[in-house]
């Protein structure tokens, strides 16, 4: 199988990460717990370590601020619904994924915020000064992504992070497509909070993810219970990362998680970013040699992560991902990509469309695996 499905969730993992999975499980996997056993303390070290290297990552204002969660959806979850009140505007764009327009919809819908949503410009971007000018009196948020999961488009999140700040309001950031191919400094791009996967490009396994939570942001509860100390509180204590952390972790994962943000740093993310966005641009090319196939989203590589989404004059996305699956054994995402609104607005809703995305692991070969089926298919 030729794997390129990588926005949904990055495969293979590096061997380090399935190292780090079998010598975790077999040894230390333990629940964690701040006054126990050596193996539960070892659990909990495995806790720390990785938010240490996040912290490091992402140049946050402390690890105890990486809240870890089930992937990114869970992390967007809390941050919305933890900061929101009665009455609060809320700017957002028509390049989200489900996970934030659908609580924010349903927030809207039971009356208890408003919302703009702002659409991007015909390559698929987010124009700043467009923010500036939606900001009313009330508005309390900013919940954009860092860049579109359909279109593979990065967001000017500098430029709106220094107008939410102007502004004295908080930004959300939706990093699922770019934790670990865009480098990100949540300091300097005024990012209050940033929800990410640990799944894709962290290259962590599935169930992993996190919410980093800044100075500014003041988060209600998530879920309440054990924290693996403070039992003795009659209420969840107040510190973070336990606040929002209740219950037990996925430890497991966690510890994978480390090994795959260590293999990125090893590895220099502008690198993996590089190698991505040109089998992207090898891709295109050669959809533009075929003939027949659209693509969607501008062409400035350097504003793009590796992910490239097309349809086919001839065929449906769904048919045409059954046949590359069936007949080629090659993994793509046909469909609309939890992403109904930018493909609207793209012109592609219902049918959606193809959407390829090679990772740190993808090779030229398979690229030109991918066009030679394309044209086959399209012959
Ligand atoms: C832009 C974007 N946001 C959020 C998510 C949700 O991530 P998860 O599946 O980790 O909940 C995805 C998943 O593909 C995504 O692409």
């Amino acid at each position: 199988m030729i794997y390129l499905d990588n926005a949904a969730t990055s495969f293979p993992k590096p061997e380090s990460v399935y190292q780090a999975l079998d010598r975790f499980a077999r040894t230390e996997l333990a629940n964690p717990g701040r006054a126990g056993h050596k193996m539960a303390l070892a659990a909990e070290r495995a806790l720390d370590d990785c938010r240490h290297l996040l912290n490091q990552f992402f140049h946050g204002e402390g690890p105890e601020r990486f809240v870890f969660t089930l992937n990114c959806t869970d992390a967007l979850n809390m941050a919305m619904k933890g900061v929101l009140a009665e009455g609060d505007h809320v700017i957002t764009t028509d390049l989200e994924h489900n996970s934030v327009s659908r609580p924010l919809r349903a927030m809207e819908l039971a009356g208890r915020i408003s919302l703009t949503r702002l659409k991007a410009d015909a390559g698929g971007t987010i124009d700043p000064d467009a923010v500036r000018k939606a900001i009313t009196p009330r508005t309390r948020l900013i919940a954009q992504t860092h860049a579109s999961n359909v279109l593979g488009t990065v967001q000017p999140i500098a430029d709106i992070g220094t107008i939410a700040r102007e502004h004295d309001l908080l930004f959300l950031v939706d990093a699922a497509q770019t934790a670990g191919v865009i480098p990100i400094d949540v300091q300097t791009l005024h990012i209050d909070l940033l929800a990410f996967p640990g799944h894709k490009s962290l290259m962590g396994p599935t169930g992993t993810g996190a919410l980093y939570v800044g100075p500014r942001a003041k988060v209600g509860a998530w879920r309440e219970g054990g924290t693996g100390g403070d039992s003795s509180s009659e209420t969840q204590p107040r510190e973070f990362p336990h606040f929002l952390e209740g219950g037990t972790p996925n430890v497991l994962g966690v510890a994978g998680l480390g090994a795959g943000i260590r293999y990125v740093m090893e590895e220099e993310i502008e690198k993996i970013h590089r190698h991505e966005a040109e089998l992207a641009e090898r891709l295109w090319r050669r959809l533009d040699e075929i003939g027949g196939y659209e693509v969607f989203g501008h062409r400035d590589m350097a504003r793009r992560v590796g992910t490239l989404s097309f349809r086919s004059e001839a065929l449906p996305a769904a048919e045409l991902g059954g046949i590359l699956d069936q007949a080629f054994d090659i993994a793509v995402r046909p469909g609309l990509h939890c992403a109904p609104y930018i493909h609207r607005s793209i012109g592609t809703f219902p049918d959606g469309a193809v959407r390829v995305s090679p990772g740190a692991f993808n090779t030229k070969d398979d690229i030109d695996h991918l066009a030679r089926a394309l044209a086959e298919i399209g012959a």
